[in-house]
Formats: C-alpha cells, structure tokens, sequence
C-alpha cells in the first residue's frame, strides 16, 4: 500500500480522515495506515476480515498512542447497531471486498441519519482503452487475489440513496476516486 500511496493515492488518506467526526467505523481497516490522519476527539472502531492485518493495526495504534476499538468483522455483515456511528470510513477496500453492493448497505444501515460515508479507491478509467487494460487484469486478479479494477463506489453509494456531496477523480484516466456522501437526515416516504 505504501508505494501505491506515494505514486497513485496522492493525499487521499488526509483528505478522507480529514473529514470524519464523532463515532467513527473503519470498514476493512486493514493496517490502520489511516490511523494517524484521524483528527483527535474522534471515537473509531476498526474492523477487518483478517487478524495478522488487525494486528499491524493496533502495533500501530500503540506506536501513535491512539485510543481505537479494533476488531473482526466482515464488512457484509457486521455485528454492530443500526445507525450507530456518525462516519463510516472505507479506504482501498471495495476494490477487494466480494459484494461491495451489499458492504456499502452495512455502511449505509450503520450510519446515523446525517452520517458521512467516506470513500478512496482505484476505480474503473475513464477511457476505454484504459477499461480494456483492466478487464484484462481482472481475468487474474479476481479469482487469484480478489482484486477488481472496474468498480465505481460513486454508483453504488448513489444507489445505496446515499446524497454525494464531494466526489474528485485523479490519476491516470481518472482510475482514483474520493468521495463524501450523506445519509438523509430523513428518509423520503
Ligand atoms: C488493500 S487492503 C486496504 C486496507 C486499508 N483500508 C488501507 O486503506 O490501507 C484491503 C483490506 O480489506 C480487507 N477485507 C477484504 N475483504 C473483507 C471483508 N469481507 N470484510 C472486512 N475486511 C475485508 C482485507 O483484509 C484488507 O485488510
């Protein structure tokens, strides 16, 4: 993850943790390499389907000094309340989660009306000789590590009925993308 933050990623991990406030749920927390940008005051629970990366996480944690919940879980269904957590933060992970459709619902059921769901990844290009480059890629990635390159969180956030209210593209063909969206403060009839 490092060398593709320092080449591709840009500042994303400070622009998403910039953004989070309150009760805040890392979904696919993975090595905690958010965990230093979170501003202070904030409450987080981190899960992660994979105990030796949540063991990264809390050396982490330690090493910043910072108070966080981490904790197994499937990002398909977690064992948390409704409408606990005023963000929900997911970095680098739907490109790798199998349903991303039904992970971003358990982001959505998690959040409280109002709440912020923060997303990066890598997403489909915008070009179409770019597309084909990753259609390719997926033929191996998929069904050896899980990787999908041609997802747009922004649909399925926009689907989940989820309002976007910031949303950038960068990187080659546009394949980085950033976003903020809320959850309705009230749900339409
Ligand atoms: C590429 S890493 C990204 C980690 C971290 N979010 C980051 O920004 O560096 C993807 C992470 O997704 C986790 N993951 C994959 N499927 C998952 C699932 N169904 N539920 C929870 N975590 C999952 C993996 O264990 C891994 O830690």
């Amino acid at each position: 993850m490092g060398f593709w933050d320092r080449r591709l990623f840009g500042d994303s991990r400070v622009w998403v943790c910039g953004q989070a406030s309150g009760d805040v749920l890392e979904v696919a927390i993975g090595s905690g390499l958010n965990l230093p940008y979170y501003p202070p005051g904030i409450r987080l629970v981190g899960v992660d389907i994979s105990p030796p990366m949540l063991a990264i996480a809390r050396r982490r944690a330690a090493e910043h000094s910072l108070q966080a919940d981490l904790r197994e879980g499937d990002a398909h269904q977690l064992a948390l309340p409704d409408a606990s957590f005023d963000t929900v933060v997911c970095t680098f992970s739907l490109c790798a989660i199998p349903d991303e459709r039904q992970a971003v619902a358990e982001m959505t059921r998690l959040l409280r009306p109002g709440g912020l769901l923060l997303l990066a990844d890598h997403v489909a290009g915008r070009s179409r000789p770019v597309r084909a480059l990753q259609r390719g890629l997926e033929l191996i990635s998929v069904p050896v590590g899980g990787e999908h390159f041609l997802r747009r969180p922004l649909n399925t956030a926009r689907s989940a009925g989820l309002d976007i209210e910031r949303q950038e593209r960068f990187g080659p063909a546009g394949i980085v993308e950033r976003l903020a969206a809320r959850k309705p403060a009230h749900q339409p009839r």
